[in-house]
């Protein structure tokens, strides 16, 4: 077993920081920065030398003060470990220190430590310089001890031109100019993690508002684009007094700015005080701005404001408790935005969005625990993954579930408290938790964050008692077969039947219970992170239920969901999940159709080189016929959220199923967008976009091509620039990729166009030759998450050939920060196969009857 990083690896041993003052000094010219320090710290024991995070640093000279006299160290870097000794030719004592240090560093191209972001003004190309610390950023940016445990306290200022605007994490204090430059000072802030700082430079305007309590909240942009920062601000504004009430704790700054940054590689980034994000993470165009895409903001701003109390205020120990930060975040998200729109429903589509897609990874045999293990500081990135947001925040509505909201949040509002300006762990919460509610949190959550996977639970009715069974779920047979895993969970369910709502818990291999009740759905309200599979008889009795929606339609989604994933993973016949179908045409619900347009998208990218895809469309197109027809294209005034984006959902399957008269309505639509764009509703234009190029060929595309160039809003860009790679004829698809390395496409953007090559069946192979070319290049402009995500789209392949290319090709370039994301791609491919060997006959014969 390899070790865990060390204490001493992690630099921990020696320098405990108290605070830094720092002094920066970019240059927006030559896109370098100089910089003063002095760290003050303790020093633990005594010692000749001590070592500092830094990288990409060159440090000009280090001094040590001790009792007024000084002493200058010899300096050498170690590249690996991305680290600088400093050694002393006296021994410096155990004791409270300060050491004064100069260097210098770049301002990159990279988005990551301090990077130049472009926009354009007035025809003109102009930069701006922001920071990405999280995880291991800040040491490109000044040297110290890069670590969550090393929280410290720092004061900064910023030397610029006059004409520019400095943002950091807090409020600034003081201007001084001198010779056409000002340094802005700002306020110190409170103890905290170095991967939460940030330095922002550049051009901006602002909008700003102030909450109750007198924080000052703003939203910047570059110029131009102050109209579109107001949804934002309104979402912050009311956000912000929310959280400090849920949790207990008013927010210590005087200061929240909301950042929108060109050039970006997450989403969004919660920096204390200067929250960074994408253009289309924070900003709203009131014209052109999809319903979804305000939704995608709203949840960004409720998620990065609960990252101010859990992770900037509390921190996780380590990254291995990474979850902590995402998972948490992931789950709070729906709570700010379901009080921002409770109209919107967003419990209900938190069983689709992070339930389901946790559940996707989690099935494979490499998927990991929730609390994950680090062997080196390069698997870091990894960890930010569907596991730790979604699985983490799945369990946390399990623990919601299981303890009442009230309980959970007074448990909440406990191990802020205790642990503010300081560090926790997976155990310091459940240990909060529990103390609080006097339940036995712990016993029913190990299993859930220490091991990999979840629980399948069988149900088989035979007589009058029920017997249920449990095992780890996998969504291939290959995978299963290979485990050893003999996990017992703890499986607390909600058990709904025809007249009554029962509680059971599963917490042995096999049990059983007595049934009088002619239907029975298991784990009502999908709270508890498992899936169910029923046997043929119980399956039966549930398709009245699902017809006349005497079950929820999170119950319906969920029997949808474990039908075809058991169909998946061998665990029951295909043709069972395909008639169950049937049974939904009368569905009206978003997040079923949302599941099962998911589901069947699945089988038809299976078929997608076989004779049977034409029957296999026409059985699709059938189900969706009659929702087709009720949702329509015209908005509706009584339309609600849900029913904006479910017209979504029908219409592109539709589309891609080619329905005739969508594809004809679709194409007229892009006619009238031609000549103008707002004649077209925004919530469809992204289909409008991608049915035509399903169906289009040079002509269309060069169309959008031109207006993909044209367009300035990056949500408008991202639709076409998706349709772009959605084209029937391969040389189209190449062009699209070949177009995305070009100086029309953000880096951020790239591994877009990569995905939605993967995503259509005639351009997968392209795709993955242009992967396998660009590698190099492809590493160098996707660094961080991207290339992780875009690799991810090659799970979606289903051909031999093109199988063991990829694991040849994956075996010539290992890459710790990829090992992972290749392993499960792999998996992912092998069990396309294997399921499409199996069940092909059964899904012939399936369409062969349904005829
Ligand atoms: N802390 C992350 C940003 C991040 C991600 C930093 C990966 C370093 C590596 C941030 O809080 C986050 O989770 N952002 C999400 C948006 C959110 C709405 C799920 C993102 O970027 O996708
Ligand atoms: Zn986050």
């Amino acid at each position: 077993m390899a070790m865990n990083m060390t204490l001493k690896e992690r630099l921990l041993t020696q320098v405990t920081p108290l605070a830094y003052d720092i002094l920066l000094m970019p240059n927006l010219e030559t896109f370098t920065f100089s910089g003063e320090e002095t760290l003050i710290f303790t020093n633990k024991k005594p010692t000749k030398k001590i070592v500092l995070h830094a990288s990409h640093l060159v440090i000009e000279k280090a001094v040590l003060v001790e009792n007024g006299v000084e002493q200058e160290a010899k300096i050498t870097y170690n590249k690996k470990e991305m680290s600088v000794s400093f050694e002393f030719a006296k021994t410096i004592t155990a004791e409270k220190k300060q050491l004064k240090i100069a260097f210098t560093g770049i301002i990159g191209n990279k988005l990551r430590g301090w990077y130049k972001s472009t926009y354009i003004k007035s025809g003109e190309t102009k930069y701006l310089a922001t920071t990405q610390f999280e995880e291991i950023g800040a040491r490109e940016v000044f040297p110290c001890i890069d670590d969550p445990m090393a929280k410290a306290v720092f004061t900064i200022s910023v030397r610029i031109p006059e004409n520019l605007t400095a943002i950091s994490n807090t409020i600034d204090v003081a201007t001084n100019k001198s010779n056409g430059l000002k340094t802005v000072q700002f306020a110190p802030t409170p103890k905290m993690a170095t991967y939460a700082l940030a330095f922002i430079v550049g051009e901006f305007e602002y909008i700003e508002k102030k909450t109750p309590s007198g924080v000052l909240v703003r939203v910047f942009v570059t110029p131009g684009k102050k109209s579109q920062a107001g949804f934002a601000l309104d979402a912050a504004i009311k956000l912000l007094p929310f959280y400090e009430k849920y949790f207990g704790i008013a927010y210590p700054l005087p200061v929240l700015d909301l950042i929108a940054i060109p050039d970006f590689d997450a989403g969004a980034m919660e920096n204390w005080g200067a929250i960074t994000a994408r253009e289309m993470a924070l900003l709203v165009d009131a014209e052109q701005t999809s319903a979804a895409n305000k939704q995608y903001v709203a949840i960004v701003v409720a998620h990065e404001l609960t990252h101010m109390w859990f992770g900037n205020l509390v921190t996780m120990k380590w990254w291995e408790d990474l979850w902590l930060n995402e998972g948490f975040a992931s789950y709070m998200e729906y709570v700010g935005v379901n009080f921002l729109h409770p109209e919107w429903n967003m419990w209900e589509q938190f069983a689709v969005l992070d339930h389901n897609k946790a559940m996707r990874l989690d099935s494979l045999e490499n998927t990991h625990p929730i609390q994950a293990k680090i062997k080196n500081i390069e698997q870091i990135t990894e960890i930010f993954d569907e596991v730790s947001y979604s699985k983490g925040a799945s369990i946390i509505q399990m623990v919601v579930d299981f303890l009442g909201e009230e309980s959970f949040q007074k448990g909440l509002q406990y191990y802020l408290k205790k642990y503010a300006y300081s560090n926790a762990e997976t155990n310091d919460l459940w240990q909060a938790l529990g103390k609080v509610s006097g339940k036995k949190v712990e016993d029913l959550m190990q299993t859930y964050t220490q091991k990999p996977g979840h629980p399948l639970v069988n149900a088989r009715v035979s007589n009058d008692t029920m017997h249920l069974s449990q095992a780890r779920f996998f969504s291939s047979i290959e995978s299963r077969e290979k485990s050893k895993d003999a996990t017992a969970w703890q499986i607390p369910l909600h058990i709904a039947s025809e007249n009554k709502t029962t509680e059971f818990l599963l917490d042995k291999k096999e049990d059983s219970f007595p049934i009088d009740f002619s239907w029975i759905k298991l784990n009502k309200g999908e709270t508890t992170f498992a899936r169910v599979i029923y046997d043929a008889e119980l399956i039966k009795r549930l398709e009245v239920p699902i017809k006349n929606k005497a079950i929820s339609s999170i119950d319906r989604m969920g029997v949808v969901r474990d039908s075809f994933d058991a169909a998946e993973g061998g665990y029951a016949p295909v043709e069972r999940a395909l008639a169950l179908v049937l049974h939904y045409t009368d569905e009206s619900s978003y997040i079923v159709w949302a599941s099962l347009a998911g589901k069947l998208n699945k089988i038809d990218n299976l078929l997608s080189e076989t004779k049977l895809r034409i029957a296999y469309q026409a059985f699709v197109r059938k189900i969706f016929a009659k929702i087709g027809e009720s949702v329509g294209w015209e908005k509706q005034a009584s339309d609600s959220h849900e029913d904006i984006l479910l017209r979504s959902v029908v219409l592109s399957s539709l589309g891609q199923y080619k329905d005739n008269s969508t594809i004809q309505k679709a194409k007229e639509l892009f006619a009238k967008i031609e000549v103008d764009k707002s004649s077209v509703d925004t919530d469809i234009r992204g289909i409008v976009y991608a049915i035509t190029a399903e169906n289009g060929g040079r002509e269309e595309f060069e169309k959008l091509k031109n207006m993909y160039i044209k367009e300035t809003l990056s949500a408008e860009k991202n639709r076409i620039g998706n349709a772009l790679c959605l084209f029937e004829d391969p040389s189209l698809v190449q062009r699209a990729l070949d177009f995305s390395l070009s100086t029309h496409v953000r880096s951020q953007d790239i591994g877009r166009f990569i995905m939605s090559s993967f995503d259509n069946p005639k351009g997968r192979e392209i795709a993955w030759k242009f992967v396998t070319k660009h590698w190099d290049i492809l590493l160098e402009k996707m660094e961080g998450m991207g290339m992780d995500w875009m690799i991810q789209g090659a799970a979606s392949i289903v051909s031999e050939e093109l199988s063991d290319d990829i694991k040849e090709f994956f075996a010539k370039h290992p890459n710790p920060k990829l090992e992972k994301a290749m392993k499960q791609v792999v998996e992912q491919i092998e069990s396309n196969l294997a399921w499409l060997k199996r069940d092909q006959d059964a899904i012939a014969a399936f369409l062969l009857d349904s005829k």
